[in-house]
């Protein structure tokens, strides 16, 4: 724990968890498809411009809204109490961030009684709320589970040239821990990625750099997010369902280095990928007395292979790192860690 952070009054951690994503699209087709067929969602249409997905009793897990952005554009926190939740809008307020709170009508759509957001890095909105809308309505699903609970929905991944801003952020905002870090080779240059957890799941925010250079070849807030199926059939049946219906694969089945996941990367018609898992380390309160951030070479300990890169998809890529150079990114001013 940080210095700062043992000057709260009120510590969050463990008391937050990630409980819904709200994606702009305007491929609704393309993302029924995807949710539903691919990776097995249960779907509810709402109307020509809102879409759910449903991962287990919660009424919404995925919101998609008609829009252009085609990118994840809010993260919704889940607070344990209201103890926690009057601590963080206090941290932000306390600090000159404004906070709003959402309409009647936003909240009926995302599935939850009340919420408030403020702005989060790389425009990604930060909403929190006490208390979800759960369904008796059946899951009409083609896994078995999903891993929610305490551990919420999954995890982020966000590429950026502020990383220290980022990491910043999640601990000002969510007593946000450092789990481990990943250093990757990529073409000659170190990519840094530091996992953050904010509850048992070992980590709900990874936030990726390359090291010494301030690019960021990412189009999209995110680079990834990750969901987690119960049973490793979940994990190799969707892989089959993703490939035989057509959508683009990222990298294929794997396991990383430090949570052990079993994984594969899929691109959402969005252009983000999704990261569907099985059976990551869990950080029980044992594991959690005594935890050491440590370092880990490499991202996978096998395959993860990539699918379908080509020269040209590298060369996009490229262009698109050189054109971020000259680019602002998004940061929080107030909530980047000016404490650290
Ligand atoms: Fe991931």
């Amino acid at each position: 724990m940080t210095a700062a952070a043992s000057a709260r009054s009120t510590p969050v951690f463990g008391a937050v968890h990630l409980g819904y994503v709200v994606i702009q699209t305007e491929r609704f087709p393309a993302w029924r498809r995807f949710g539903s067929d691919a990776i097995g969602l249960h779907v509810d249409e709402l109307d020509r411009d809102a879409m759910r997905f449903r991962m287990d009793d919660r009424a919404c897990r995925f919101l998609l809204r008609r829009g252009p952005a085609e990118d994840l554009v809010a993260a919704g926190w889940q607070v344990d109490d209201h103890e926690t939740f009057d601590e963080i809008l206090s941290r932000v307020t306390g600090r000159g961030v404004p906070v709003s709170e959402g309409s009647a009508e936003e909240c009926a759509l995302r599935g939850v009684e009340r919420l408030w957001r403020f702005p989060g890095p790389k425009g990604i909105s930060t909403e929190i709320f006490t208390r979800a809308v759960t369904t008796p309505a059946p899951l009409r699903m083609l896994n078995s589970a999903f891993v929610t609970g305490a551990a919420g929905m999954g995890h982020l991944a966000i590429t950026t040239k502020h990383p220290e801003q980022l990491r910043g952020y999640y601990d000002t905002v969510f007593d946000a821990r450092i789990t481990d870090f990943i250093d990757e080779n990529v073409s000659g240059l170190t990519l840094k990625i530091r996992f953050l957890r904010v509850n048992e799941r070992h980590h709900s925010i990874a936030v990726a750099n390359v090291n010494g250079i301030a690019v960021d070849p990412v189009r999209t807030s995110i680079q990834h997010m990750n969901i987690q199926v119960e049973t490793l059939d979940d994990l190799l049946a969707s892989f089959e369902r993703v490939t035989r219906l057509g959508f683009a694969m990222a990298w294929s089945v794997g396991q990383h280095t430090n949570d052990r996941e079993l994984s594969y990367y899929c691109v959402t018609p969005s252009g983000f990928e999704l990261e569907v898992g099985w059976n990551p380390v869990v950080i029980t309160p044992e594991l959690e007395s005594t935890w050491d951030p440590s370092t880990y070479q490499g991202i996978s300990v096998w395959g993860h292979t990539p699918v379908g890169e080509t020269v040209v998809t590298k060369m996009a890529q490229f262009r698109r790192a050189l054109r971020s150079l000259r680019e602002r990114e998004a940061v929080v001013a107030g909530l980047g860690g000016e404490a650290r």
